[in-house]
């Protein structure tokens, strides 16, 4: 008889010990289930046992280990005569769920490799990174030229490493759309992505008066002369700029069909006003929308009135991204660097747990207004001048929010900050 096919692959591919371990009972079958961990170098393993009666059981055991543990559970198991089984499971789903991870790990990375290879010839003349690309969390961005309207870098602001995948999106040139509540920090992160790479943006707020005349372009008659001009969407297109609608949920639906046609990302714009002049979109253009109630934020659309909801053929075209406020940790960070040198760590720590505390009231529709980043540094701002929270809170916060939120945020205030002696 071979021996079971459990053996410990010393150099090969680690992840030929995945799988589905099992061994015959006298009620029907034991299995181990060794899948990868969620940590590098962990591997998560699920004990169960399907009976006759009932088919598959549930899991009795579920653990994490690391892989020298791993080793000695193999070769326990194969003492005890389990045997690993490939391609069929008793458990129809159980083949593709061992299997999809560590294959989909291993595409991933040969691709991060090809990438990386490519941009390692691409770059090979000018030594390890191309002098025209900035580094904006791990993503590399390619800088543009510059322009009157490049934002001014923020050097408080802080890029978590959520938000790679967003900064990787823009370099591929997808058509991003953030979601979030107000002061979530939606704007501010393509701000201070292109800050950080020299592209000029442009923004355009659809919850104002914006008329697709702006936004397209309209004629008009100048020393007797009739002339053109561009809206904002051609200009950017023309010019390389990014380009942020805003609100987006608030545009007009001839200024959504006129994004449609560009949301390609080769995607023309066709000025039909204009004699149906063809505008093509320079290499450097970008287009970003921001949204405050859309898809995974609809549950807070009362809290926005007015928006619509945008149909999910339209969203389908972007990427959409659900930002959420910084975490306390992160946001005390943004306070130190904001307001250095006189925040101080244990104040910002404080003020932080304050801001979360509010959103959490918010979030259990205590409060029924947001509790922005920006506020809070206002706030923060003004308390360092004025010496005293509660005053300070005053223009801040109270001013601009009801009775009754104003009474639970002093109450949440006067929680975490002692009254002085
Ligand atoms: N990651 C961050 N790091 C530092 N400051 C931030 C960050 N996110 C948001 N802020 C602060 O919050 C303010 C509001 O963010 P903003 O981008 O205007 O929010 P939104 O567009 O979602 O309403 C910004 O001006 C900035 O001062
Ligand atoms: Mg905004």
């Amino acid at each position: 008889m071979s021996a079971p096919d459990l053996i410990e692959h010393e150099d090969g591919n680690k992840d030929d010990n995945l799988g589905l371990y099992r061994r015959a009972t006298q009620d029907g079958a034991e299995w181990w289930r060794v899948s990868v961990g969620d940590r590098p170098e962990t591997y998560r393993l699920e004990h169960g046992a399907d009976d006759h009666d009932n088919g598959a059981g549930t899991v009795d055991i579920d653990l994490v280990v690391d892989a020298e543990n791993l080793r000695a559970k193999l070769k326990k198991w194969r003492r005890e005569g389990f045997a690993i089984e490939r391609e069929v499971a008793h458990d129809a789903d159980a083949p593709t769920r061992i299997a999809f991870m560590p294959e989909l790990q291993r595409a991933s990375a040969r691709m991060l490799a090809a990438e990386l290879h490519d941009a390692g010839t691409a770059g090979a003349a000018l030594g390890d990174a191309a002098p025209d690309t900035v580094r904006v969390g791990n993503v590399d961005v390619r800088c543009g030229a510059a322009h009157p309207l490049v934002p001014r870098v923020n050097p408080a602001y802080l890029f978590p490493a959520r938000f790679n995948d967003i900064v990787a999106d823009i370099v591929e040139n997808r058509r991003v759309m953030l979601i979030g509540h107000t002061g979530a920090g939606k704007t501010s992160l393509i701000e201070q992505v292109a800050a950080r790479s020299q592209h000029g943006v442009l923004r355009s707020n659809m919850n104002g008066q914006t008329t697709v005349g702006d936004f397209v372009g309209f004629w008009t008659v100048k020393g007797g002369e009739t002339l053109w001009v561009d809206g904002v969407l051609p200009t950017a297109m023309r010019e390389g700029l990014w380009l942020i609608v805003d609100e987006i949920d608030f545009a007009e639906p001839s200024i959504l069909a006129a994004l449609t046609a560009v949301l390609e990302p080769r995607g023309r714009l066709v000025l039909k006003e204009k004699g149906n002049e063809i505008v093509a979109p320079h290499p450097a253009f970008r287009l970003f929308a921001t949204a405050n109630a859309v898809g995974a934020m609809s549950q807070f659309r009362h809290l926005y009135q007015g928006a619509n909801l945008m149909n999910e053929a339209f969203l389908d075209r972007w990427r959409v991204y659900l930002l959420d406020y910084l975490l306390p940790a992160e946001e005390t960070d943004v306070l130190v660097g904001t307001l250095a040198p006189h925040m101080t760590r244990p104040l910002a720590a404080t003020l932080a747990a304050i801001a979360a505390d509010c959103r959490a009231a918010f979030a259990r529709e205590d409060l029924s207004s947001a509790f922005s980043t920006r506020r809070l540094l206002d706030w923060a701002e003004l308390m360092l001048r004025t010496g005293d929270p509660e005053r300070a809170a005053g223009p801040a916060i109270y001013a601009k929010v009801s009775p009754e939120d104003a009474a639970l945020i002093r109450g949440i205030i006067r929680h975490h900050i002692a009254p002085a002696a």
